[in-house]
């Protein structure tokens, strides 16, 4: 039988795929760096003084790496980006570590990365062949992928999903976008134009199960769905499934910018992200619209 081992589990992605693995039958186990979780399916480790609990890979035959600082939970100050990148990395670097030199049953890795990677892109498709310019999400997420593809030199297959704007009441962006909508304060972003390449979280916890079990996957996938919306569109369908109106004037760029610093760079920039290689795959999404993928959430 599978057991999946799942990297900063606990978190937003992490809760709801365990839910997913549970119902399929599927047993699982998280890497925490919080104590309070140790029971028999939690592990904890410290990815700053690089130490784990290495009982956590006992019978694993995959790892779901989720583990990272919240790239919009506070100020982009140089020691915050310095987290954002290092809790990737270093953490990579703790599992890459521990595997290399024992004997284990890992035979896949899948890990979380972001379309952030492809920097504001206005309207222009990108998929996995994309060039990327330099940034500091797009050189992170650099970083980070190539610390999760060194696993191949273990003999591990590699997976690494470059994931869109998840679509959850449960947390992330969706209800911070709604917020201002519910006091009839909502309005599109900057110019509104920029894309939002949005997935739902059911379909994305289901994304990472096909990763696991479709040993023809390999390399980097984009994980969005398949019609990107721009930002007005968002808020346009968003209000109406709130009930509320939508201001016609934009929330100027430069007062996002004096506001959130160049954290705005995440709701500014836009990205126009293709699933072709994933439907090539196989996979086939539950959530092919932004007015289906928000109408059966209470937010
Ligand atoms: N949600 C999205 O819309 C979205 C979009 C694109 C990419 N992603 C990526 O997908 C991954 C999971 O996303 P999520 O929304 O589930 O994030 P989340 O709710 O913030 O969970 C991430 C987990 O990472 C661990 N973590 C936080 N700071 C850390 C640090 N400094 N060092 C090591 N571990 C740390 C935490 O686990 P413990 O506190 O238990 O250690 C946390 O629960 C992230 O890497 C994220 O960047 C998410």
């Amino acid at each position: 039988m599978q057991k999946i081992l799942i990297s900063g589990g606990a978190g937003l992605l992490g809760s709801h795929l365990i839910h997913l693995l549970k119902s399929r039958s599927i047993s699982s186990s998280i890497l925490s760096r919080r104590k309070k979780f140790e029971d028999a399916h939690s592990f904890h480790w410290d990815t700053k003084q690089m130490t784990i609990d290495t009982k956590a890979f006992d019978n694993c035959s995959s790892i779901i790496h989720l583990a990272g600082a919240g790239i919009a939970d506070k100020r982009w100050t140089p020691q915050r980006k310095k987290e954002i990148l290092d809790s990737r990395v270093q953490s990579t670097n703790v599992l890459f570590e521990s595997l290399k030199n024992r004997t284990h049953s890992i035979k896949t890795i899948v890990s979380a990365s972001a379309i952030g990677i492809y920097g504001d892109g206005a309207s222009v498709w990108k998929n996995e062949e994309s060039s990327i310019d330099s940034g500091f999400l797009q050189d992170t997420c650099v970083a980070w992928e190539n610390s999760v593809k060194r696993f191949e030199e273990l003999g591990i297959r590699v997976v690494i999903l470059r994931i869109g704007v998840v679509l959850t009441p449960e947390g992330g962006a969706l209800p911070q976008m709604a917020l201002p909508v519910k006091l009839f304060v909502g309005a599109p972003l900057g110019s509104g134009k920029q894309f939002i390449s949005w997935i739902h979280i059911d379909d994305l916890s289901r994304i990472f199960l096909s990763a696991i079990e479709n040993s023809a996957m390999r390399g980097v996938y984009n994980a969005v769905g398949s019609n990107p919306v721009s930002n007005k569109e968002f808020y346009q369908t968003l209000a109406a499934k709130l009930g509320r109106p939508l201001w016609p004037i934009h929330v100027p760029a430069f007062v996002l910018r004096l506001i959130l610093g160049e954290k705005s760079d995440i709701v500014l920039s836009g990205q126009r992200v293709s699933n072709a290689k994933l439907l090539k795959a196989g996979f086939n999404f539950n959530y092919e619209t932004i007015d289906h993928a928000l109408s059966r959430f209470n937010l």
